[in-house]
């Protein structure tokens, strides 16, 4: 009796170990890359955990030829989906691009292919004050596997989100799934 409640704790305690030691290889494969934007010193690591955001919207650009899903944090999430005016302290939008392929089953649709850039905007009023914004903007591009920060900054996507000013700086409309 006393042997048999041993092994089951020994089997117990091993099979803990195997989880713990395969929750850690997932969790390293996911660990971002230690890189900051020039200017706005803004990290990737900032968005940790992003791949668990909620889409609000996605784009095909026909000019990169890239598709594009926009994913929100749960305090841009609910404030897009309330189509508020002016987005809330601490919200955060990413912005993932692919290339695009004919689908391998399928040829007539595209399907994403290689991951091109992780760009994010993060509201903080008490860092990010330019052109009265509020919008703090990083942009990581995929090269050879590798993630670059963007070297030109931030201002140069200040003055092309300046273009929807109404709409607190962001072309992005919450889409609809029902
Ligand atoms: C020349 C114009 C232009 C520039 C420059 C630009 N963007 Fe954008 N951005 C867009 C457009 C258009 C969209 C929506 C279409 C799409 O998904 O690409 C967008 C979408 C976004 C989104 C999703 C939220 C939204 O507004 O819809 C983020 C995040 C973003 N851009 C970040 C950046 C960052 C960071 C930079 C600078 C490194 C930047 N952008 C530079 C035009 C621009």
């Amino acid at each position: 009796m006393k042997t048999n409640k041993k092994n089951k704790l020994v089997f117990a305690g091993i099979l803990l170990g195997m989880m713990l030691t395969y929750q850690n290889l997932v969790a390293s494969d996911m660990r971002l890359p230690n890189i900051k934007m020039p200017d706005s010193n803004l990290t990737f690591k900032m968005i940790e955990g992003y791949q668990d955001y909620k889409i609000v919207a996605s784009h095909y650009r026909t000019d990169k030829k890239e598709i594009r899903y926009i994913l929100a944090n749960k305090i841009g999430y609910d404030a897009l989906k309330k189509k508020a005016k002016v987005m809330p302290e601490g919200s955060k939008i990413v912005k993932i691009g692919w290339s695009a392929k004919p689908m391998a089953t399928w040829p007539d649709a595209l399907e994403a292919d290689e991951l091109q850039r992780v760009e994010y905007m993060v509201k903080d009023s008490s860092v990010f004050n330019a052109d009265g914004d509020h919008w703090g903007y990083a942009r990581f591009v995929k090269k050879d596997k590798q993630y670059i920060p963007y070297k030109e900054g931030s201002a140069e996507c200040i003055s092309c989100h300046k273009a929807v000013k109404e709409s607190d700086y962001l072309f992005s409309k919450f889409q609809e799934t029902y």
